[in-house]
């Protein structure tokens, strides 16, 4: 019995297989590496480079392990590049987990754990946002996500496949090396370490307690919790469900810099900038569903994800020279 996991080298993948091997899984990765990092692979598990959307190259790790169900991170993740790159983000997230779908099918595999967002819900009327709430996308990546779970629930229907799809919410903690950063924690943190000359804060007049957007925020370890957990929910007969993932309490983004920079000791400026397209004011993750479901409940807090990022920042990030 091994578990393919696609995207295994990117930044939550990673922490994804080290959870599945720490429980003694078999494990087989498989990336692309468009975004990912090699050396975030232990080196004596299977690691299959190439694309998902490559059917060919699919059926042979299809055929050469003994698969018996996936963990699916594999995609583009930037909003921002979805809007200016629909067709890529299409590509990269719908048509490459269609064929992922398709060949598992073919190789008679039926267990998928998805990496969906929270970007399926859009600009939600109320938070925390449930699971019930109107999946209303306001970015093409937000309708990748949508459109490959809706996929998820067809197939279960007509083919007994059988799902979770995890809701994520905003992913912190060590392990995160994209750069420029696209999220706001690293973001931050690069301002801390002089990568950046300072903090762009994307908008201060939202109709939230401070001004600035709230958000949730998950430790990257808690999330590979929630997909084994979730895996074996599945392997004990649960049925297809998809669910919210996040650590259930609002941060607006400036008490988040406030703690960054307090942590870090570091006053790094902030510039406060217009609103960018698509931000919704309040994106906060009611997480009743996924603790009654799973028995999962976030363990790690906020001050340790930016305790954790700032350790790894600081250990394998640096300034660029001039
Ligand atoms: N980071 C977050 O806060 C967040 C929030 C919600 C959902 N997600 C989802 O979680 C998943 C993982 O995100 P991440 O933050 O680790 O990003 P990441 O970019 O670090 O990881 C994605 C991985 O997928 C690989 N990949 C991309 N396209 C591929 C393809 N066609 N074939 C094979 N490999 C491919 C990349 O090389 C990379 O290793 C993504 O599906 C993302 O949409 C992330």
């Amino acid at each position: 019995m091994t578990v393919l996991v696609t995207g295994g080298a990117g930044f939550i993948g990673a922490h994804v297989v080290k959870k599945l091997l720490a429980k003694k899984e078999k494990v087989v990765v498989v990336d692309d590496l468009s975004s990912g990092w090699a050396g975030r692979m232990p080196i004596n598990i299977p690691f299959e480079i190439g694309d998902i959307a490559d059917t060919a190259f699919l059926r042979s790790v299809f055929r050469r392990y003994s698969i018996s169900a996936v963990v699916h991170l594999a995609g583009s993740i930037l909003v921002g590049d979805s809007i200016k790159y629909p067709l890529l983000y299409h590509r990269n997230n719908v048509v490459a987990s269609h064929t992922l779908l398709t060949v598992m099918l073919e190789f008679g595999v039926r267990t998928i754990v998805f990496s969906s967002s929270a970007a399926v819900y859009g600009d939600p009327s109320q938070t925390p946002v449930t699971e019930e709430a109107d999946l209303r996308p306001v970015n093409p990546y937000g309708w990748n996500k949508l459109t490959t779970e809706m996929m998820l629930r067809d197939y279960a229907k007509a083919y007994g496949l059988r799902y979770v799809a995890l809701r994520y919410f905003n992913a912190a903690g060590p392990g995160y090396r994209r750069r420029p950063a696209s999220h706001l924690i690293p973001r931050a943190v690069h301002a801390v370490l002089g990568i950046e000359p300072y903090f762009r804060l994307n908008g201060a007049d939202y109709p939230t307690r401070d001004g600035t957007c709230d958000r949730d925020y998950v430790h990257v370890e808690d999330l590979a919790d929630a997909h084994y957990v979730a895996w074996w929910y599945l392997l004990n007969g649960g049925t297809s469900l998809a669910l919210n993932c996040g650590g259930g309490k609002p941060y607006s983004n400036l008490e988040v810099l406030q703690k960054i920079r307090s942590i870090s000791g570091v006053d790094f400026p902030i510039e406060i900038g217009p609103r960018r397209q698509g931000d919704p004011a309040s994106l906060v993750a009611h997480i009743g569903l996924i603790r009654e479901t799973l028995g999962w409940v976030p363990k790690l807090g906020l001050e340790t994800m930016i305790g954790n990022e700032l350790e790894f920042a600081r250990m394998y990030l640096s300034k660029p020279t001039a």
